[in-house]
């Protein structure tokens, strides 16, 4: 399925994700600049993206402890989700999300 990532720079990055993958390993193997230091621990909130809007709707709702580590981020906006937190499902063809302008990582590493 494709999932396109929209970087800092404002170019637009196509890549091909399969179902099982999580969104933020996608991202890594596309060459975004996520860390993902925590291997999706949701302890450090440096896989912070921003869902595009009709997507974001479209996602299982983020649990209560991935809302808290993304009160932790940097340039947090309504539709940011941890990349780590998506497992891509054949819903999602189609997936747009935004790079954040900083990542923070709140493990302080
Ligand atoms: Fe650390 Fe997602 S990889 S919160």
């Amino acid at each position: 399925m494709k999932i396109t990532f929209l970087t800092r720079d404002g170019d637009k990055v196509e890549t091909d994700g399969a179902a099982g993958d999580s969104l933020l390993a996608v991202a890594q193997a596309a060459g975004m600049p996520l860390e993902g230091t925590c291997e999706g621990q949701m302890a450090c909130s440096t896989c912070h993206v921003i869902v595009a809007r009709e997507w974001f709707v479209k996602l299982p709702e983020a649990s209560e402890e991935e809302e808290d580590m993304l009160d932790l981020a940097a340039d947090v906006q309504p539709t940011s989700r941890l990349s780590c937190q998506i497992v891509l499902d054949k819903e999602m063809d189609g997936l747009t999300v935004r790079i954040p302008d900083a990542s923070v990582n709140a493990q302080g590493f």
